[in-house]
C-alpha cells in the first residue's frame, strides 16, 4: 500500500469533518475521492499534506508514519496536491511559478529551470512560458496549477478540482492529461464533482459524506449503490 489512512478523526470545533476515515490507494492507482459540498474532501487532502493535522488516527506512506509531518517534509517524501482555489503568483511568468515548484527539489537554477521546462512541455504549456500567470485562461491556470504540482517530483499527487469551471472540451484534455501523469508513473488521488470524468478516469471511487466513507468500489459499483445515489448522485446521474 503506498498510502494508508487510517480511523482518521479531523474536528473543528464541534464539527467532526472527518470521522474515523479508512483509505488505502496502493502504488499505480488513480482513485476518485467525490462527495457533496461539505463532505470533507478537501480536509482531507489538507491532513495527508500535513496542513492540519488529524486528532485521531494515523496516515502513513510507503510504510513510514507522516502524520505529524510539516507540508515540506511531506512534500520531499513525494506527495504533492493542487488548491481548489487556484492561486498562482500572479505577476510572476508561467515558468517562474514552476520554478517555485521545482526549487523543492533541485539543487541548482539551471536544475530547477530544466526540470520546469520539462513539466511545462508536459502540460502543453511550454508557449506560455514567459507570460505573466494572471494573463492565463481558467484551463490554462488549472495546468499551471498541476505543473507546479509535478515539478515537486511527487510519486502521490493529489488533485483537487482541477476540472472545476472548465468547458467540455477543456475537461476531456484534462483527462487525458491526468492518464498521462499516471502513465508517467505517479499516483492520483482525485476529488471531482464532474461525474462523467471522475467515473471515466478513476480505476476506483471513494465516497465521503458528513465526514465519513460511505462507499468505495469501481466507478459503476458506485454509480449502482443505492447509499450513493441517494446521498449525492440523484436519480439521474445514476441513470446516465
Ligand atoms: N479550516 C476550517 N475551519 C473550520 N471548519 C472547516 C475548515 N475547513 C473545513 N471546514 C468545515 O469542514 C467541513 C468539510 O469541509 P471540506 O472543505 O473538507 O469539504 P469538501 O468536501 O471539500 O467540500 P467542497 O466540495 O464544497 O469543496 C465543512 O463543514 C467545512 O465548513
Ligand atoms: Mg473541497
Amino acid at each position: 500500500m503506498l498510502l494508508e489512512v487510517r480511523s482518521l478523526t479531523k474536528r473543528f470545533g464541534g464539527l467532526e469533518a472527518l470521522k474515523s476515515v479508512d483509505i488505502g490507494i496502493e502504488g499505480g492507482e488513480i482513485v476518485g475521492l467525490i462527495g457533496p459540498n461539505g463532505a470533507g474532501k478537501t480536509t482531507l487532502f489538507n491532513c495527508i499534506t500535513g496542513f492540519h493535522w488529524a486528532d485521531e488516527g494515523s496516515i502513513s506512506f510507503d510504510g513510514k508514519d507522516i502524520t505529524k509531518l510539516s507540508p515540506p517534509s511531506i512534500c520531499r517524501m513525494g506527495i504533492c496536491r493542487t488548491f481548489q482555489v487556484v492561486k498562482p503568483f500572479g505577476k510572476m511568468t508561467v515558468l517562474d511559478n514552476v520554478m517555485v515548484g521545482a526549487f523543492s527539489r533541485a539543487s541548482s537554477t539551471k536544475e530547477a529551470r530544466d526540470r520546469s521546462l520539462e513539466v511545462l512541455n508536459f502540460v502543453g504549456l511550454a508557449e506560455r512560458k514567459d507570460q505573466q500567470a494572471r494573463e492565463l485562461t481558467i484551463a490554462d491556470r488549472k495546468r499551471l496549477e498541476l505543473a507546479r504540482a509535478l515539478a515537486t517530483g511527487p510519486r502521490l499527487l493529489l488533485l483537487d478540482e482541477v476540472m472545476g469551471g472548465l468547458r467540455p472540451v477543456e475537461v476531456k484534455e484534462m483527462v487525458a492529461l491526468i492518464r498521462r501523469i499516471n502513465e508517467s508513473g505517479v499516483t492520483l488521488l482525485v476529488i471531482e464533482h464532474i461525474m462523467s470524468a471522475i467515473m471515466s478516469v478513476s480505476d476506483r471511487i471513494v465516497v465521503l459524506n458528513y465526514g465519513q466513507k460511505i462507499a468505495e468500489g469501481t466507478p459503476s459499483e458506485v454509480a449502482r449503490d443505492p447509499v450513493v445515489i441517494k446521498a449525492y448522485l440523484g436519480e439521474d446521474e445514476a441513470r446516465a
